[in-house]
């Protein structure tokens, strides 16, 4: 069952990719919390400190291992999941459900349709909840985006308006940077011909990942959507060129935009859409940030009165991709405290009080 209100939260990092890796860090500073334990699935990995692991000075005494029940064994009361989710579906959640039966909360990155629980399958959230109930357990799931964009940001935009005619939240990212050719790359089909079958843009898994954030936006401002429509776009790279994407040849893809539209009347109003170069001339029409920004995110309400917002993140290494990963980690890290103090079950981000960073006192 749930533990009463404790003052340091103990947690177990599940998954030390390039999430992972940055919330080892972003737990071991967090004021009120602790690492207790991480969960590592490459052999290489087990056995490791998780400071070399999150790439930390100093050592945790903390080491990885793939003992699934040594860890649920551990006295622990939040999971913070970052293992790979989209290729690994059924385990995903078989997990999920046995950590949650275990008595432990869970914060997760791993299964985006799950940012916004009612969009999510029944039978899926049936299994969640079951094991939540069973357990006296919370799960909330979030990441930058889906995520973060398209939840308090808009909320927060839309708070000021009388009247709402649309939202739009777009990533408008250069994904040169981000080091993920085995998943990223391959998803959404970079450096493949045009034809390729990227697994992203099949019919039904752009709705399935950004869906959650579309319909989420249209039930806080009370609207019910006729329908989700996808639409997507891909170009090919004028030359070759090389990314840490892998090399992107003449001809194959080097941009993706896509959008995820909730239908209202005929007409988009709620959209979670994306343009992903891998460099900035691909794609001159596409939506960019305004002149001197780079790579980032707008949100637009339209309305009484409109607003615009554009936000450029910035990693410690200056790069957008490194802020994206470290945002998508620390997003469900500092929802740990009030994830540990949520009612049982399945939530969103409507169900949670505001949560934000922590910061230590002296450092
Ligand atoms: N919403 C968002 O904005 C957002 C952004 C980024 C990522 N995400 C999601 O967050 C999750 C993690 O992303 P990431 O970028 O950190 O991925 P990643 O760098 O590819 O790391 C994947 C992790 O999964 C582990 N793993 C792989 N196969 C496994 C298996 N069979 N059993 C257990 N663990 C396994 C890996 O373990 P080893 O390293 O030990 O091999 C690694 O720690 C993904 O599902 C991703 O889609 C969401």
């Amino acid at each position: 069952m749930k533990q009463t209100a404790p003052k340091r939260y103990r947690v177990i990092q599940w998954g030390t990719g390039n999430a992972g890796r940055k919330a080892i860090g972003g737990i071991v500073r967090h004021p009120e919390l602790e690492l207790v334990g991480v969960h590592a699935h490459s052999p290489k990995k087990i056995g490791r400190d998780a400071a070399e692991l999150g790439e930390l000075r100093e050592p945790t005494g903390i080491r990885a291992t793939d003992d699934v029940e040594a860890l649920l064994a551990l006295d622990a009361d939040c999971v913070s999941y970052m293992a790979q989710g989209e290729t690994r579906i059924r385990e995903t959640v078989d997990d999920l459900c046995r950590i949650l039966a275990s008595g432990k909360n869970v914060v997760n990155t791993a299964i985006v349709s799950l940012v916004y629980p009612p969009f999510s399958s029944p039978k899926l959230r049936e299994r969640l909840d079951e094991a939540c109930r069973a357990g006296g357990t919370t799960l909330f799931t979030s990441g930058f985006d889906p995520g973060w964009s398209g939840d308090v940001i808009p909320l927060s935009l839309a708070s000021v308006c009388e009247r709402v005619d649309s939202i739009r939240v777009s990533e408008l990212m250069d994904y040169s940077t981000y080091e993920d050719p085995g998943f990223t790359g391959v998803y959404f089909g970079f450096g493949r011909p045009l034809d390729f079958d990227a697994p992203l843009l099949r019919p039904g898994m752009l709705k399935g990942g950004w869906g959650g954030m579309v319909v989420m936006l249209a039930d806080a401002l009370g609207v019910s959507l006729d329908e989700i429509r996808e639409v997507h776009e891909r170009l090919p790279a004028p030359e070759s060129f090389d990314t840490a994407m892998g090399r992107i040849e003449k001809g194959t893809c080097a941009g993706v935009r896509f959008e995820v539209q909730g239908i209202v009347d005929g007409k988009p109003m709620f959209v979670a859409a994306h343009c992903n170069r891998l460099r900035d001339d691909i794609g001159p029409d596409w939506d960019r940030l305004s002149p001197g920004k780079t790579s980032g995110y707008k949100i637009e309400v339209k309305g009484s009165p409109s607003l615009v917002c554009e936000l450029e993140p910035a990693g410690e290494d200056g790069d957008h991709n490194t802020a994206g990963i470290t945002g998508t980690a620390m997003r469900v890290v500092n929802a740990i405290p009030v994830v540990c103090e949520a009612e049982p079950g399945v939530k969103s981000i409507l169900d949670l009080p505001l949560f934000t960073a922590r910061v230590a006192r002296g450092r």
